[in-house]
């Protein structure tokens, strides 16, 4: 079967005092399109983020092909990235990361 199965569990991201969200849990079946929805500022963009590795949630797990993206080596985090495509909303600079290493 084409694509790849991301299970998410017990995922939680804070941006100091802020949290953005938390618990949460799902699972993106392989072949199939899923679509995340919410109002602006609801955190999907983190969510997204998250999800390949560019930020780091305090809690739960990101797992793709039996590796835990939220703990796993640098190395492996690169050679899972390139399971992924991102495609930009506006521009294609990445918020985590400062002017030089963009
Ligand atoms: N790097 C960051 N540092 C601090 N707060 C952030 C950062 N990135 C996003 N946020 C905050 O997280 C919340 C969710 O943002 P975001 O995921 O961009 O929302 P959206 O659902 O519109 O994509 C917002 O309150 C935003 O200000
Ligand atoms: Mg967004």
């Amino acid at each position: 079967m084409p694509g790849v199965e991301v299970r998410v569990e017990g995922l939680t991201k804070s941006f100091g005092r802020a949290n953005i969200w938390s618990d949460v849990t799902l699972t993106l079946p392989p072949g199939e399109v899923s679509v995340l929805l919410g109002p602006s500022g609801t955190g999907k963009s983190v969510f997204l983020k998250s999800l390949i590795g560019l930020l780091k949630p305090e809690k739960g797990s990101i797992v793709i092909h039996d590796t835990d993206l939220v703990r796993c080596s640098e190395n492996r985090l690169y050679e899972i990235r390139k399971l992924f495509g991102v495609l930009f909303q506006d521009g294609a600079l990445f918020g985590s990361m400062n002017l030089y290493d963009n």
